[in-house]
């Protein structure tokens, strides 16, 4: 026997969304309201009458829109043509099927009145606990209907003791975690750059069910909206309620949709950990190196970069010496960054020449090809910077095409960089097919090309188009988005060997909207290594090591003056996608010799940190004097350990660091990977030690982690 209010819930149809260990809820039935019941741990169709019963389900509208019973937030927002201004939408139908990638739930709603339908998706990713949804849209009217707010997603939380994690920047800070407790009003997290949109906030989170965010316990959503555009997260919390609504940002962007037009909005993925944090980083990595990463699964090369190193003053001289000098310390893949290009205007600065994508023939006579011949000689790969969404207003290219720049009519172009940078329109596709063409003509020429770093460093500034028509303005930076990523998606089916990496004056561009068309990012232009250790702790929340360009600099750091020993630095940046960033000619001969070897071992220990589990152990934001992590394999036969002085005192308490991901059953020999001195390991090298100690009870590191900035990376591996 079943109450009436369980009997009236249980009459809806139950439409189960598993992951290997989470589970979604939704029930529909035709002719009433799609209603989100439960997100959490999986649960199986016999267990459903229990979440009803033990009181779980929120029997929220799934997809709230604006118009009838107005209060509160809302979904999405429409005006007719008529000028009716709401939306009551009751399901048609829901179709299950199983895709290539994932499986997949479509609930299809259709207005009580008007012919406006929309398809609300939810897709389980195989083999994966991430869930991603969004809607689509269509317009069956004759005539055109305007969206004004079109959010992806709308997810009741359990309020509780609620706490939110979210990732703050800004230029050389990006990714910093920030973490408060929710209290009643909205938390808006939103972004209106237009070009790039992971500077300032990340558009990333983690809300607690169950107090203080921790790393390996505790109930906690994560979700990401895989856009690269502007956007709005609203965490709204009034008592008892609390709504999460994540997707495009609609200010300035509302959106005319013309009979039989379909507005697709941006996936906002989720996942659902018991494990805390800890759980909603390694879903989001496996998520990501399996679906979200073009080749995800592949190793990537150890590069030098050359931007600290020499900056703009780029010659053929200064190329061939760090190759020579890369290739000798063991490096594989050297990129030549800005200043290479330009010949009316030759690019000795950041105020000329974005758009002259020829090799500058003063700096470089040789030409591009006899860079590659050089690094053939070495023996290591080629790659090349671009900006190919820009232009300066002294620059060849804006000479010939002025109207390819974003401008608003009759009134002066603003200027970014150098005071002379503008951005191109990409919603033209005269324009795509030049910034199509950028990458198309220098692989054509030079195929041996292995890596481009494609970057942006400027805004959307004037927020006008002289290709949209006039009545189609409020559409700039959702359709400067769509043009970017048809342009990357034409690039990917001509030239999938190709690594890209996703730059924008650091890292901007750390999202997972454009991630599937690029192999990596770059984290930040700030490479002090002190500094990286709480960006990178910040930016591994989401995504993953193999993704995470990590580069040694030089002593004194560039941006924050800092000095640091080369193995902190070595020590910081192994635990990501290690690289350079310095000029190597410059380095003494023992410093040479520590790179050498560090290199080597690094070359040992890649596939655990690229494709490893990351376990996150002391955080830096904790401000314990200490930060450490760790990497371990899916069989925890192998893993490697970081652990890295913070802060220092005499005397001061240094706490046992304890590890996590091994089998406790398992026996590990340690060895000191980046030992300062050749032959002179740290005395845990050789040990063998039981998965059980080190998880246990831990390493104790006060002998270790004794000198100012010291650090310890250590090689964790079975004993069979
Ligand atoms: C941006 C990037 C840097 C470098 C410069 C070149 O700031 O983030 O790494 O490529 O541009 O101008």
């Amino acid at each position: 026997m079943c109450s009436i209010l369980s009997c009236s819930f249980l009459q809806a149809k139950d439409y189960l969304i598993n992951t290997p260990h989470t589970s979604l809820l939704i029930s529909a039935t035709p002719g009433e309201k799609a209603r989100f019941q439960y997100y959490g741990s999986r649960i199986s169709e016999s267990e459903i009458s229990g979440v009803y019963d033990s009181g779980l389900t929120f029997n929220a509208e799934s997809y709230p829109v604006f118009g009838l019973n107005s209060p509160g937030e809302k979904a999405m927002a429409v005006t007719h043509a008529d000028g009716n201004m709401s939306l009551d939408l009751m399901v048609k139908e829901v179709k299950q099927y199983e895709s290539v990638d994932g499986n997949v739930t479509e609930v299809w709603m259709q207005d009580k009145v008007y012919p406006f339908e929309l398809k609300q998706v939810f897709k389980a990713y195989k083999g994966t606990d991430i869930i991603s949804t969004w809607v689509e849209v269509s317009n069956q009217a004759k005539k055109p209907i305007t969206l004004y707010r079109f959010a992806s997603a709308f997810i009741p939380i359990q309020r509780g003791d609620n706490w939110m994690t979210h990732f703050h920047g800004a230029w050389a800070a990006e990714h910093t975690m920030d973490e408060e407790k929710l209290t009643n009003g909205q938390k808006v997290i939103s972004n209106k750059d237009g070009l790039v949109n992971t500077e300032t906030d990340n558009p990333s989170f983690m809300v607690t069910l169950d107090g203080k965010p921790q790393e390996e316990a505790g109930h906690v959503l994560g979700g990401t909206l895989a856009w690269s555009g502007t956007y709005l997260i609203k965490m709204d919390v009034r008592n008892t309620q609390f709504n999460i609504s994540a997707g495009m940002n609609e200010e300035n962007s509302y959106y005319t949709l013309e009979p039989e037009e379909t507005f697709i909005t941006p996936e906002f993925a989720m996942t659902y950990s018991t494990s805390g944090k800890g759980g909603v980083s390694r879903a989001f990595h496996r998520w990501a190196r399996q679906y979200k990463l073009h080749g995800g699964n592949e190793p990537h090369d150890i590069l030098l970069n050359s931007w600290e190193g020499v900056y703009f003053k780029v010659n053929q001289e200064k190329m061939d010496q760090m190759m020579e000098d890369f290739a000798a310390l063991g490096g594989e893949l050297f990129v030549m960054d800005d200043g290479w290009f330009g010949n009316k205007y030759p690019r000795n600065n950041g105020s000329s020449s974005l758009g002259d994508w020829e090799v500058c023939k003063e700096k470089l006579p040789g030409g591009i090809e006899g860079l590659i011949a050089s690094a053939k000689e070495h023996r290591i790969k080629f790659g090349i910077w671009i900006e190919p969404e820009m232009s300066n207003t002294k620059s060849e290219l804006y000479e010939k095409h002025p109207d390819w720049v974003l401008q608003v009519e009759g009134r002066p172009l603003s200027t970014g960089r150098g005071g002379t940078q503008i951005v191109l329109d990409l919603t033209n596709p005269e324009v795509q097919d030049f910034v199509f063409g950028v990458v198309d003509k220098l692989m054509t020429r030079y195929p041996d090309i292995a890596y481009m770093k494609w970057d942006d460093n400027c805004a959307l500034l004037d927020y006008g188009s002289t290709y949209l028509p006039k009545d189609k303005q409020s559409h700039l930076y959702i359709d400067y988005q769509k043009g970017l990523i048809k342009t990357l998606k034409r690039i990917r089916a001509k030239y999938p060997k190709l690594v890209m990496q996703a730059c924008a004056g650091g890292g901007g561009r750390v999202n997972y909207g454009l991630l599937p068309y690029f192999n990596e990012f770059w984290t930040s232009d700030d490479t002090d290594a002190l500094q990286r250790v709480y960006m990178q702790w910040g930016v591994s929340s989401f995504y993953p090591a193999v993704a995470m360009g990590s580069h040694v600099s030089a002593d004194k750091n560039h941006q924050t003056g800092r000095r640091l020993p080369l193995k902190f630095r070595f020590d910081v940046a192994m635990s990501g996608r290690l690289g350079m960033e310095m000029q190597p000619k410059d380095m003494t001969e023992t410093d040479k010799e520590f790179a050498k070897r560090a290199i080597s071992a690094y070359k040992g220990i890649r596939p655990v940190v690229q494709f490893g589990d990351l376990y996150r152990l002391v955080s830096p934001y904790d401000n314990k004097g200490v930060a450490s992590l760790m990497y371990v394999t899916p069989e925890k036969d192998e893993a490697v350990f970081y652990a890295y002085k913070m802060s220092h005192f005499m005397n001061m308490i240094i706490s046992v660091v304890r590890m996590n991901g091994l089998d406790a059953d398992k026996m590990y020999r340690l060895t000191d990977l980046t030992p300062e001195e050749e032959g002179k390991p740290c005395k845990f090298h050789g040990k063998v030690i039981s998965g059980r100690i080190l998880m246990e009870e831990g390493l104790s590191l006060k002998d270790v982690l004794k000198k100012e900035y010291s650090s310890v990376a250590l090689r964790i591996e079975e004993v069979k």
